[in-house]
């Protein structure tokens, strides 16, 4: 829709996505390149960016390929050009930003910008609604002539919890697992094991070794408090620690991107279900303390405070 408007001469703000990891950000974002193209309009593309990456660099290059597509002379003008380098909304250019990121995204940008609200839409986007989820299991098993019994259907749902990410997981999984055109209770309940195995290997273990020791035992504590989100000052009291002591590892798993602040002084995860996966990997110990790197050896230290 903003591409419409933004061809018959409307103004169409630029938006912000953000939502937890593995949601389909980057999924919606090429599709969203797709359909800008479509449309006619000649699109940067999409990069990604992460922590260590030099973001206005980045965004100048983007603007740069943009001016270079355009100047070869598709679709639009000299003036856009123009109007691209002066600032996008100043000039009302048919100009159209699409970001997304994880949902600390919006509160640092408004902290960064004051007028940021006015510049952007901001949309969060979580796990799909139960039917939904359930229609992209059933749709493509009905195209190839399988259909999923309730139960089967249910239990899947129950552990996705309608995150894209999951349910791409576990479609595959359950759909080599089952043999006949039915897929059944008995499939989902093997193909479980191996979902979590495939997701501890290839989801969650890669952000996990993201952190140092002291920073694993903080989300320890965190998951081990239960799935909802905790105040900081109910994580230093289950590991028995003063605040003042923890807030180098908390601020440090913050600009890690695991965990974020839902609500002002809230934490949680921005990886859906990281709870239970400490919880199976890395049981919380009130007595564990982080071991010393060793850096005289040339061993990497691992420890934070
Ligand atoms: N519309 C979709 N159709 C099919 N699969 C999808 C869709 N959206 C997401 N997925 C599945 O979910 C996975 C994660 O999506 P995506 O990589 O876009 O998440 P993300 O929000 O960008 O995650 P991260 O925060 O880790 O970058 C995809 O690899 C794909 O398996
Ligand atoms: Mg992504």
């Amino acid at each position: 829709m903003a591409f419409q408007r933004l061809g018959t001469g409307q103004y169409a703000r630029s938006f912000i996505l953000d939502g937890l990891r593995g949601v389909g950000k980057t999924v919606l974002l090429n599709e969203a390149d797709v359909m800008a193209r479509k449309h006619g309009w000649i699109s940067s593309g999409v990069v990604e960016c992460n922590e260590d990456d030099d973001l206005p660099l980045l965004m100048a290059r983007l603007c740069h390929r943009a001016l270079r597509r355009l100047s070869a002379g598709r679709r639009v003008g000299g003036g856009v050009a123009r109007a691209l380098m002066h600032g996008i909304s100043q000039q009302n250019a048919p100009v159209l930003l699409i970001g997304a990121g994880l949902p600390q995204l919006p509160l640092m940008l408004k902290n960064a910008k004051p007028y940021t609200e006015r510049l952007f839409d901001f949309r969060t986007i979580g796990g799909l609604p139960r039917s939904t989820a359930a229609t992209a299991l059933a749709v493509p098993a009905e195209r190839q002539g399988a259909r999923f019994t309730r139960s089967a259907l249910e239990l899947i749902l129950d552990r996705t919890q309608g995150y894209p990410h999951f349910l791409q997981q576990w479609g595959k999984t359950v759909w080599r697992e089952a043999e006949g055109s039915e897929i059944t209770l008995g499939n989902a309940r093997a193909a479980e094991e191996l979902v979590n195995d495939e997701l501890d290997r290839r989801f969650f273990r890669d952000r996990y070794e993201k952190a140092t020791g002291a920073e694993r035992i903080y989300m320890a504590a965190m998951a081990d408090l239960g799935d909802e989100s905790h105040s900081s000052a109910e994580i230093a009291a289950h590991m028995g620690a003063a605040q003042k002591d923890l807030s180098v590892r908390r601020a440090g798993l913050i600009d890690k991107g695991l965990i974020y602040n839902p609500v002002a002084s809230e934490l949680d995860f921005t990886v859906p279900q990281f709870g239970s996966y400490l919880r199976r990997i890395h049981r919380f110990d009130p007595s564990e303390r982080p071991k010393r790197g060793r850096r005289r050896s040339g061993v990497r230290a691992s420890t934070g405070i």
